[in-house]
């Protein structure tokens, strides 16, 4: 399904109205606000590359939080989405028509994984994930789904790739790279964002610690600079009961969102990736969405493998079989 037009469901957004939902923000962590370079009687809006640039000092809160050995390992951007932008966003991800922008990818099972294979260590590669791969839909039996998206295709709502876009930026910030990294894959690696809602689920994500590996010699699997953004898109209670995320602090502690740490719906949280993390046991009542939220994991990408996508009847998604070698 294509976007739907501005007056249409009101579900999806075109390119045209979705500057309706992007206000001009001032966010804590201070990318400047556009605002800020209006002059009130000016006939030009003046921009300037420098705009993008974060001052070290506005930096410097976040990074302490999240770096300190007595820091929390976290950083919440309190309402970085607005009511009429987190509304959207809810409608449009619990909406059963956005399926049909997605391909709907089947367990990963070990003969598609041997199909896929060429000889090469695939334990480091999500077989789906590729320079030019579509945006990919997983649901299981339980009614937890998974739409992952990549920046190169075409957004299927224009609110939430511009809100995750503007996300990775700052995450990239406050790691000290480049903000447009890992959009693409010139690093070898690239951001997705994930929309993930559960609504029934012991284990939904076991305990685990990532870029953070036995050896510290190695770049690519071991940086302590690591950041994942979780964007929450569901208040406990109201959404969802039980846990969902745990969190070991700098210190040690566990925390759970939600329950020690207040965190609500439109909030945007920062979390050191090298800490233990954890997803469990989501239950919903009857009317209620779930543990619905956005994050945006870097993931290795395989270049040049096109036959790791499988359709649901088992057809390779792009009809294109390349052969081992
Ligand atoms: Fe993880």
């Amino acid at each position: 399904m294509a976007r739907s037009s501005s007056s249409g469901s009101g579900q999806l957004c075109s390119f045209r109205e979705w500057d309706t939902y992007l206000l001009v923000p001032s966010y804590l962590i201070g990318i400047r606000s556009y605002s800020a370079h209006i002059e009130p009687n000016a006939v030009n809006v003046v921009f300037q590359f420098n705009d993008l640039s974060i001052e070290e000092d506005l930096l410097s809160e976040a990074r302490r939080k999240l770096y300190a050995s007595d820091g929390d390992g976290f950083f919440i951007v309190r309402n970085f989405l607005n009511e009429a932008q987190l509304d959207h966003m809810r409608k449009v991800w619990t909406n059963p028509n956005v399926c049909a922008n997605y391909l709907l990818l089947k367990d990963l099972t070990p003969e598609i994984i041997a199909k896929v294979g060429t000889g090469d260590d695939l334990s480091i590669f999500k077989p789906s994930t590729f320079l030019g791969a579509p945006n990919q839909f997983r649901i299981d039996e339980r009614g937890n789904s998974n739409f992952v998206n990549f920046f190169w295709n075409e957004p299927s709502d224009e609110v939430t790739y511009t809100a995750c876009l503007y996300a990775h930026t700052l995450r990239c910030r406050i790691e000290g790279r480049p903000p447009f990294e890992e959009i693409y894959t010139f690093s070898g690696n690239v951001a997705q964002f994930s929309v993930r809602r559960c609504v029934d689920a012991a284990t939904v994500v076991r305990p685990h610690r990532d870029w953070i590996s036995k050896n510290p010699l190695d770049k690519d699997s071991y940086q302590l600079q690591r950041l994942q953004i979780t964007l929450f898109l569901s208040n406990k209670e109201n959404d969802y009961l039980g846990t969902g995320f745990k969190f070991r602090k700098n210190t040690g502690e566990d925390v759970v969102f939600g329950t020690d740490v207040e965190v609500g719906a439109g909030d945007l949280v920062f979390w050191r990736y090298n800490n233990l993390h954890s997803v469990e046991q989501i239950k919903t009542r009857d009317g209620q969405i779930g543990f619905l939220r956005i994050v945006m994991p870097p993931e290795k990408v395989r270049p040049f493998v096109q036959i790791n996508c499988v359709l649901s009847d088992g057809r390779d998604a792009l009809g294109i079989a390349t052969p081992k070698s």
